[in-house]
């Protein structure tokens, strides 16, 4: 089986070997940007590089960036790929490649051989999808080998990317790999974003965003200083398609956890639908605490610490539902340090 690590492992090992720096994870808290609760994309830390804030140490860097994102807490555990806690692959170009640069070397890690150190995978059952009528990453994706007919064009909704607030932001190229029929309906990713995977998420930041209320209703306040490059390829999404598990609350990282909190409520996994959602919510969320804390964050009333003690009680509320009364945080966290540490 590809581990994990083995995968972030591949990630920076191929960015690296393509010169980009490879550089650490940052803090889950954002140094210095009150805009932004926590750190929930790859492009976080290197903001300021992006709107020509402060000069990048490096024309091209890479990295595997601890994220948290709440927005979408709701939909853990009942989706295949929903998380609080996640883990962000990614490749930045500031000012130096850009589309030209980054699609051929998304597609050569996805698909060249698993024995050359990349993820091997059929490249027919690669669609990608681009902003309107992007011709310039149609003809890229074309010269790399994708055919027309796996080649759609999407809305704002779907393929700009900014950051929610404002900031740097720009049309996407996203990358989905075709799980099968069982998985859902025919069409592409237009059609079914269950079956279809997004996997890669190209983003051409190229705008600086002054105001941003909704994702289709914003205003461009301008070019940024240089045409840059922000990827992001989730690593549990990667894990589950690479282990060949349903969802990313069974890839090995996340799985150690869930099976901890199976033993401690004696209630098994895979036997009754209810009760694997409240699992996968205690796996997700257990290590969203552990992370949290680990990076200073405490409960509390207000704040980043509130958003904590929510995800604490949530953790707490569905291990007694399940039938553990004992008090389990700490046993949970030990299982996600377990589980973690030989990455962090
Ligand atoms: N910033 C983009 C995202 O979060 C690509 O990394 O999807």
């Amino acid at each position: 089986m590809t581990s994990t690590n083995d995968i972030r492992r591949s990630f920076l090992d191929y960015f690296g070997s393509n010169g980009h720096d490879v550089v650490p994870s940052a803090p889950l808290v954002p140094y210095n940007d009150p805009t932004l609760m926590f750190t929930n994309a790859g492009m976080v830390p290197f903001k300021p590089y992006f709107l020509g804030e402060s000069v990048p140490p490096y024309p091209r860097a890479t990295s595997v960036q601890k994220c948290v994102r709440t927005l979408d807490i709701e939909e853990v555990g009942k989706t295949t790929r929903h998380a609080s806690f996640f883990q962000m692959c990614g490749n930045f170009s500031f000012g130096d490649y850009f589309k030209s640069g980054a699609i051929p070397f998304a597609w050569e890690l996805l698909t060249g051989s698993q024995a050359d150190g990349n993820f091997g995978f059929d490249s027919e059952r690669l669609w990608v999808t681009v902003l309107g009528d992007d011709q310039e990453a149609i003809d890229i994706w074309l010269k790399t080998g994708v055919p027309r007919e796996r080649i759609q064009s999407r809305g704002f909704a779907d393929n700009y990317w900014s950051m929610g607030v404002p900031g740097p932001g720009g049309p996407c190229s996203e990358i989905y790999f075709d799980r099968g029929p069982e998985y859902g309906r025919e069409g592409g990713p237009e059609a079914d974003e269950d079956r279809y995977l997004e996997v890669w998420n190209l983003v051409f930041m190229q705008d600086e965003l002054s105001t941003v209320r909704s994702k289709v209703d914003f205003d461009i306040a301008g070019s940024l200083p240089k045409k840059n490059i922000d990827t992001g390829m989730g690593l549990e999404r990667m894990a589950a398609l690479l282990q060949g598990v349903d969802n990313i609350y069974e890839i090995d990282t996340t799985k150690i956890i869930l099976d901890r909190a199976s033993a401690l409520t004696g209630v098994e996994y895979g036997r009754d639908e209810k009760s694997d959602v409240r699992l996968r919510v205690i796996a997700d969320h257990a290590r969203t605490c552990a992370f949290l804390i680990a990076d200073g964050v405490l409960p509390s009333n207000e704040g980043r610490g509130y958003v904590l003690r929510r995800i604490m009680r949530r953790v707490v509320r569905n291990m007694r539902i399940l039938g553990c009364l004992d008090p389990a945080m700490g046993e949970l966290i030990d299982a996600s340090i377990a589980s973690m540490s030989p990455q962090y």
